[in-house]
C-alpha cells in the first residue's frame, strides 16, 4: 500500500537533485523546471547564497519560540516590510503557508470590524476562481465550487463575486455586513488572469468609502514573480492586510501577513500564534530571497522574460493554442485540447543526460484547469533555457 493518501495526481517521476532551472530524476534523467515548485523555488534549486544560509543556520540557531526573539527572524521581519514598504505595509505576522497568511488576514478583517462597528459586519467577499488555500476557512474564501465538494459545513461569511464586474462588486460590498475583500492581483491556480486596474480602482475606492478592509492575497503572485516585488503595485493601490508565502523563503516553508496603518494594530497579545511561524532557518532563507530579488534591476529582468514566454508563444500560433495569457513569470496557455496528457508527455520525453551533447530533456509544466497549461519558472532562468522549454513544448503539441 501505497504511504501516502491519495491526495495528489502525481506524475511518475521522483527527484534527487536540482541545479537552477533543471531537475534530475532516480535514473539520472533531466528535466528543465516551468514550475519552480509551484512559484516556491523562485532563485532555481541549489542556489549557492541559499544553501549556505540554510546549512548555517541550524548550527547557530534552529528553533525558537516565539515567546523570545530571534536575530535572524527579527532581520527578515524588517527587511520584508520594507519591501512591501511601497504599498504602506507597517508591521507583520510571520505564519508557515499560504493558508495560514490567509486566516490570519481573515481575522484581522473581523476584528477591526467587531472592535469598530459591533456584531454582525463579519463577511468576506472573495472573487470567483479565486483560490485562497486548503483549510476548511481559506476554502470557504475559495470561489471554486470544486473544492468544496464533501467538507462542509463551511465558516460562515464568505461571498463572492464575478471578477471584473464593478456593480457586483458595488452590491456585494455592503458597508453593513462586510469586514473584508479579499483578491489574488493575478489569480494564479485558476489560470493565471491578471485583474483589470479599473477594477481595482473601483474595488479601492469602495473598500475607503465603506471602511471595508482591501486585502490582497500575493500568495502566488508576490515576492517578484510579476515583476515588481507585489502584483499590486502595478496598480497604485494602497492595501489594508497583504499575505504572501510560497516563494518568500525559496523553497522554506514561511507565510506573511502584513498590515497597513489601519489594520497593524488589531492583533494584540494572545489573538493569533503558530509554533513554527518565522522559524530562524526559513527565515535565514527569506533574506536571501529578500536580497537578491527586491532590486529593481532583478526585476525588470523577471518582467523582460516574462514578456518572451509571451512573444514566443504568440509567434508560433499555434492550430492548438486558444490564447496566451501572462504578466512577468507567470504564463498561461489555453488549449483546445486537455493538457494532462501533454504534461505527461512533458515528462516521458526526458532521456538520459551526461556528455557534450545530452539526450533531450525533459519539461516540467503544470496546468490550471483541464485545457490550460501554466508556467511559473525560477527567476533565473536564462532566455536560452526559456527557448528550450518552449521548444520542447512545441514538438508535444506537434
Ligand atoms: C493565491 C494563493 N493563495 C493561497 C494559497 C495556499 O497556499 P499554501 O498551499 O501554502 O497553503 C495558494 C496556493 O497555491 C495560492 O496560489
Amino acid at each position: 500500500m501505497d504511504a501516502f493518501m491519495n491526495t495528489y495526481h502525481r506524475l511518475p517521476v521522483t527527484f534527487v537533485r536540482g541545479e537552477g532551472s533543471w531537475l534530475w530524476d532516480i535514473q539520472g534523467k533531466k528535466y528543465l523546471d516551468f514550475t519552480a515548485g509551484i512559484a516556491v523555488n523562485c532563485l532555481g534549486h541549489g542556489y549557492p547564497a541559499l544553501v549556505k544560509a540554510v546549512a548555517d543556520q541550524p548550527a547557530r540557531l534552529c528553533h525558537v519560540s516565539n515567546y523570545f526573539q530571534s536575530d535572524v527572524t527579527a532581520a527578515f521581519a524588517e527587511k520584508l516590510i520594507a519591501a512591501c514598504a511601497p504599498v504602506g505595509m507597517r508591521n507583520l505576522f510571520l505564519a508557515n503557508s499560504g493558508a495560514e497568511a490567509n486566516e490570519g488576514a481573515c481575522k484581522i478583517a473581523r476584528k477591526y470590524s467587531l472592535k469598530k462597528y459591533g456584531p454582525g459586519r463579519h463577511r468576506i467577499v472573495t472573487l470567483l476562481g479565486s483560490f485562497h488555500g486548503r483549510t476548511i476557512s481559506t476554502l470557504s474564501a475559495t470561489g471554486q465550487e470544486k473544492f468544496h465538494r464533501d467538507f462542509g459545513p463551511f465558516t460562515e461569511g464568505f461571498i463572492f463575486v464575478p471578477p471584473g464586474d464593478i456593480d457586483a462588486l458595488d452590491r456585494a460590498l455592503d458597508a453593513g455586513t462586510t469586514a473584508g475583500f479579499l483578491i489574488e492581483a493575478v489569480q494564479g491556480e485558476s489560470g493565471i488572469f491578471p485583474q483589470e486596474p479599473a477594477y481595482i480602482e473601483a474595488a479601492a475606492k469602495f473598500c475607503t468609502e465603506r471602511d471595508i478592509l482591501f486585502m490582497f492575497d500575493e500568495i502566488q503572485c508576490g515576492v517578484g514573480r510579476t515583476g515588481t516585488f507585489l502584483g499590486c503595485e502595478a496598480y497604485g493601490v494602497k492595501p489594508d492586510v497583504v499575505t504572501l508565502a510560497k516563494g518568500l523563503a525559496g523553497g522554506l516553508p514561511v507565510g506573511a501577513v502584513l498590515a497597513g496603518e489601519k489594520a497593524a494594530s488589531v492583533f494584540q497579545i494572545g489573538d493569533h500564534g503558530s509554533t513554527f511561524g518565522g522559524n530562524p532557518v526559513a527565515a535565514a532563507a527569506g533574506l536571501v530571497v529578500l536580497e537578491k530579488v527586491n532590486n529593481p534591476a532583478f526585476l525588470a529582468e523577471i518582467a523582460r522574460k516574462g514578456d518572451k514566454f509571451l512573444d514566443v508563444l504568440r509567434s508560433w500560433k499555434h492550430p492548438h493554442i486558444r490564447a496566451v495569457r501572462g504578466r512577468g513569470l507567470m504564463t498561461a496557455v489555453d488549449l483546445d485540447t486537455e493538457a494532462w496528457p501533454i504534461l505527461e508527455a512533458a515528462i516521458a520525453g526526458a532521456g538520459k543526460g551526461g556528455g557534450a551533447e545530452p539526450s533531450p530533456p525533459g519539461l516540467l509544466m503544470l496546468s490550471a484547469g483541464p485545457r490550460t497549461l501554466r508556467f511559473l519558472p525560477p527567476y533565473i532562468i536564462s532566455d536560452g533555457e526559456i527557448e528550450r522549454g518552449l521548444e520542447i513544448l512545441k514538438g508535444l503539441l506537434g
